[in-house]
């Protein structure tokens, strides 16, 4: 898709693989939302790259920060035409280690910020993609995996570098 003139919500925006994104849109003629819970990083980044970047506060478990994120795109810069997923969290931890078996809480909030956070920014990015009249719109939906090993390290590492596969569907 042409970058030039559109505007691209970027989760974890604030540090990163998010902010290179950012950043990469902007000087390709494009406008960014950095959506992220680190705020001053993202305002930082924002007020470097002048009037075509915004940062709004965002964690992407959220409805309503994801809703106030979209909300933010169409006030600023008119329409939606993109989301990039790169908001997330790693950990590494054995599947039983010395203190036992790897906590399930840590691996529930893993899933819950990249998993569940990335399809609640999704299907809100495009409801606001799909109000695009003319061209259509494109959404990147990335697929993460996880890798379970029985013993030794849990890998939970859901992220935008694991993509197995990049869909463009067409919400024309
Ligand atoms: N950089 C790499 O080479 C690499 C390799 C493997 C996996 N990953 C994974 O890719 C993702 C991004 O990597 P990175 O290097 O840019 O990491 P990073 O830590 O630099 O950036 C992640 C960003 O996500 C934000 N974030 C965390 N939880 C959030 C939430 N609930 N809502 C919104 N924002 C949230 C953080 O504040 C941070 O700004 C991470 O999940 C990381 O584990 C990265």
């Amino acid at each position: 898709m042409e970058i030039k003139n559109s505007t691209f919500i970027v989760t974890g925006g604030s540090s990163g693989l998010g902010a290179a994104t950012v950043e990469m849109v902007v000087a390709a003629g494009g406008n960014a939302i950095v959506a992220d819970v680190s705020k001053p990083q993202g305002e930082a980044l924002a007020a470097k790259l002048g009037k075509h970047a915004r940062y709004v506060e965002c964690d992407v478990t959220r409805e309503d920060h994801g809703k106030a994120v979209v909300a933010a795109a169409l006030k600023e810069f008119g329409s939606l035409h993109a989301l990039v997923n790169c908001a997330g969290i790693a950990i590494g931890e054995k599947t039983v280690g010395k203190e036992g078996p790897h906590s399930l809480e840590k691996f529930a909030k893993v899933i819950n910020i990249n998993l569940v956070g990335s399809f609640n920014m999704i299907r809100l990015a495009a409801e606001a993609m799909s109000l695009i009249d003319g061209d259509a719109a494109f959404i990147p939906l990335i697929y993460r995996n996880v890798t379970w090993a029985m013993r030794g390290n849990v890998k939970v590492n859901l992220a935008p570098n694991d993509i197995l596969d990049l869909r463009f569907v067409n919400v024309e």
